[in-house]
């Protein structure tokens, strides 16, 4: 007889179904140009935004269960891990789409970025590397608990101010630049409210 045994999405499973779909989608947007340096330039500007967002709910996902407990919020809080490495997951395709289009076409990369974004995306890609692999277990025991915590506060606030520079500084192009300015001053300031809320718990009457 068979056992029937009622399951739900472990966290794992999610990340996995989401980068499956990044990775899939990725996939489907380049084979869909007929011109591959076009293919790949959409696979970094989608790649671009999909990290965003996985960014943000992985940014967010504590203040806002702080400032509004419910199902859904927990649901976020409870799965931040996955989703911080599912925002990892996207940002190497954006990595591996860049690495295509040098290969293809340096000079239109050079037109593109300079010696400026590749220090400050680089050192951005070091500190996201570095989340990535201590969001394990093995990993994560190995550092400590003190410099896990110091390295996951100031690495997220470091890949904050990259998603500003990166979005600010194109806001002249478009009206979607100006959303993601106005999602990332929203997601600060909402983080600073439940630090705020949490503090005033905190304090004896
Ligand atoms: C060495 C590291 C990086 C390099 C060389 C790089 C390169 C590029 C290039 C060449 C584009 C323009 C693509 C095009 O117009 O066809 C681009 C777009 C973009 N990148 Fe990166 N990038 C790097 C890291 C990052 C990081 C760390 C972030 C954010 C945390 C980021 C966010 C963006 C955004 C928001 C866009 C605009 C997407 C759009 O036009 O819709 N990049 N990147």
């Amino acid at each position: 007889m068979t056992a029937l045994v009622r399951t739900r999405p472990t966290g794992w499973t999610i990340a996995l179904a989401c980068s499956a779909a990044l990775i899939i989608g990725a996939t489907a947007i380049y084979a869909a140009y007929p011109d591959p340096i076009d293919g790949i330039r959409r696979v970094i500007r989608v790649t671009a935004h999909t990290s965003l967002t996985f960014f943000l709910l992985a940014f967010t996902a504590s203040s806002l269960q702080r400032l509004w407990p419910g199902p859904a919020t927990q649901f976020l809080r409870r799965h931040r891990r996955e989703f911080g490495v599912t925002f990892a997951v996207s940002h190497i395709i954006h990595a591996i789409a860049i690495i295509a289009l040098i290969r293809s076409d340096q000079a239109l990369f050079w037109q593109l970025s300079s010696i400026g974004n590749i220090i400050a995306g680089g050192s951005a890609y070091v500190v996201i590397l570095l989340m990535l692999a201590t969001s394990f277990p093995g990993p994560a025991r190995w550092i400590g608990p003190r410099v896990w915590s110091v390295l996951h506060l100031y690495g997220a606030w470091f890949i904050w101010i990259s998603f500003m520079v990166t979005n600010g500084k194109r806001i002249a192009t478009g009206p979607g630049f100006a959303i993601a300015v106005g999602l990332l001053v929203l997601a600060a300031s909402l983080k600073i409210a439940a630090k705020i809320q949490a503090r005033r718990g905190a304090t004896p009457y």
